[in-house]
């Protein structure tokens, strides 16, 4: 088969022309950056866990009413998705204080906040992502009071969603991030969840020791980024065997 077009390269994904009009796949690489790309490494495995487990909430959340751009996962690194036009915005979901937010108001990490606290943060890498206001979103035209009535609905269902899935497993979510998308069935605009949901884009701590299973173990040198992913996945029931450290070629449907 010819290779497809690559549309997109990011930092963990890359997007191609999919099969057919208004679908694309994606691609987890393997490679990981923090602090705006300053720290790089490729971890092996990575990219696997990531497509599986971004199924897995994504599916998820399909079946209980959530929209998202998924479509079918295709293979080990790729899925197809719904092309959809992405709203500029990292939408954060807080549950606990961690990360950015402890560090902005002194607050010590895993204090739990009053209720889930959602913010915003400008998708611009040169520009280090920051934090937005609400009027910002709306007199910079990135979305409409509708659009951000419409995500802040959105991004509650999936901390809902999330937070049980991941609380039934032993593990509190603390934080993560979510992409919106907007597509148009014929006249009519609706958003939905785009992206990925991964150990990449959450703050997941186990309940019992507190230990990190996210991203943060490659942010603050915490150990193997494969074992935390992939004890999350195990927990998850999403891979059967530890592929990541198989010792000869696993076969995964
Ligand atoms: P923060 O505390 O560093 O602002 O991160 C909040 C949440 O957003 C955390 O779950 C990690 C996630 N996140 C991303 O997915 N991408 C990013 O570029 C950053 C900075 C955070
Ligand atoms: N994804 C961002 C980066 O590379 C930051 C992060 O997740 O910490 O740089």
């Amino acid at each position: 088969m010819a290779r497809r077009k690559k549309l997109y390269e990011g930092k963990a994904k890359i997007l191609y022309e999919g099969p057919e009009p208004g679908t694309l796949v994606q691609y987890f690489k393997d490679d990981a950056t923090a602090f705006n790309a300053e720290k790089r490494a490729t971890i092996e495995g990575k990219g696997v866990l990531n497509n599986r487990l971004s199924e897995f909430f994504m599916t998820g959340l399909a079946n209980i009413g959530v929209p998202t751009h998924f479509i079918k996962r295709l293979n080990m690194r790729e899925q197809l998705i719904r092309q959809v036009e992405i709203i500029p915005l990292e939408v954060i979901v807080r549950n606990f204080a961690a990360g950015s937010m402890a560090k902005r108001l002194g607050l010590e990490e895993g204090m739990a906040l009053p209720r889930p606290i959602i913010e915003f943060s400008y998708k611009d890498d040169a520009l280090g992502d920051p934090l937005v206001p609400e009027e910002y979103v709306i007199a910079f035209g990135w979305a409409t009071q509708q659009d951000l009535d419409d995500i802040v609905a959105l991004a509650l269902r999936v901390n809902d969603f999330l937070s049980g899935v991941m609380y039934g497993v032993g593990i509190k979510l603390v934080d993560f991030k979510i992409e919106i998308g907007r597509v148009w069935d014929n006249d009519f605009m609706r958003l939905i969840v785009a992206d990925e949901i991964s150990p990449d884009s959450c703050r997941l701590w186990d309940i019992e020791t507190g230990a990190h299973l996210d991203k943060d173990v490659f942010r603050r040198d915490l150990g193997s980024l494969t074992d935390a992913y992939t004890e999350v996945a195990r927990r998850l029931g999403v891979l059967p065997t530890n592929v990541t450290h198989a010792t000869k070629p696993t076969l995964i449907n």
